[in-house]
């Protein structure tokens, strides 16, 4: 990553797991492990039943919370969801948004995707916009071409004062949850690829300033090297974060100079 212009962030996806008290002890792990480096920023993604007792264990720490998901409407007769003003009263401060599982198992679209986007700003949360291609994709040669397509989708109506407040993770949905990683080099690639599309859109000041996160089996026996390639910022980590001490091991390897 390149420190001059980005923090290095890592972000951990619980997904549907953990349980409500189950947290105080995971954070009281993790801080025991974590000594949190200079210019780098953790973020937990509690299931949203777990983000209050999220939000007391890490209070008073350097930790912030995160959704995994909101509702791209901001109030309204939509049974079961939660909206984006809900999540920031309670303290959360970013929100993944565009997860290839919400994709996959819940037919999200780009389109909502980008709703979800803008929902996410208007209640002053911190998207994390999850971008990737299938397997399938890539075996097509087309990955290149659909990243850009989620991502320019998603971004449409965005302006440069609001990119600034965007996450992006570029997640390859192959290397989710099945212990195939991007090597480095591609990932680095893919990353630099979608930095190139920021900078056209917006400018090099801004796209600079952008922090883009690996995504997909990301371990503490790869963290090192993919955090080590210019565009890879930091990381979201689905598995390894149900650990705390790996999780902060993650953390750390991506404050290292
Ligand atoms: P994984 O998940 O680290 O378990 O592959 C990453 C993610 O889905 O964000």
């Amino acid at each position: 990553m390149n420190k001059r212009y980005r923090h290095a962030i890592v972000a951990g996806n619980w997904k549907m797991n953990m349980l409500p008290s189950e947290i105080a002890a995971y954070a009281d792990a993790m801080q025991a492990e974590c000594v949190l480096p200079n210019r780098t920023r953790a973020i937990v993604c509690p299931p949203s039943v777990c983000i209050p007792a999220a939000l007391a264990a890490f209070s008073g720490t350097k930790v912030s919370i995160g959704a995994q998901n909101m509702s791209e409407h901001e109030s309204g007769a939509y049974t079961g969801e939660i909206s984006g003003g809900q999540l920031a009263d309670l303290g959360v401060q970013a929100v993944i948004i565009g997860h290839s599982e919400r994709r996959i198992h819940y037919r999200e679209t780009d389109e909502t995707v980008s709703l979800k986007l803008r929902a996410a700003l208007a209640a002053q949360l911190q998207p994390i916009l999850c971008i990737g291609e299938t397997l399938h994709e890539r075996e097509l040669g087309i990955a290149s071409e659909r990243i850009a397509l989620q991502l320019k989708t998603a971004l449409s109506g965005i302006n440069a004062k609001q990119m600034r407040e965007i996450i992006v993770a570029y997640e390859p949905v192959w290397a989710i949850g099945t212990g195939q990683t991007a090597s480095s080099e591609e990932a680095g690639s893919a990353c630099a690829g979608i930095r190139a599309i920021l900078k056209d859109k917006y400018g090099s000041p801004v796209a600079r300033n952008i922090p883009i996160l690996y995504g997909g089996s990301l371990s503490i026996q790869n963290a090192a090297e993919l955090f080590a390639m210019p565009d890879i910022d930091g990381g979201l980590v689905g598995g390894a974060s149900l650990s705390p001490k790996l999780f902060a091991k993650i953390v750390m390897a991506a404050g290292q100079d």
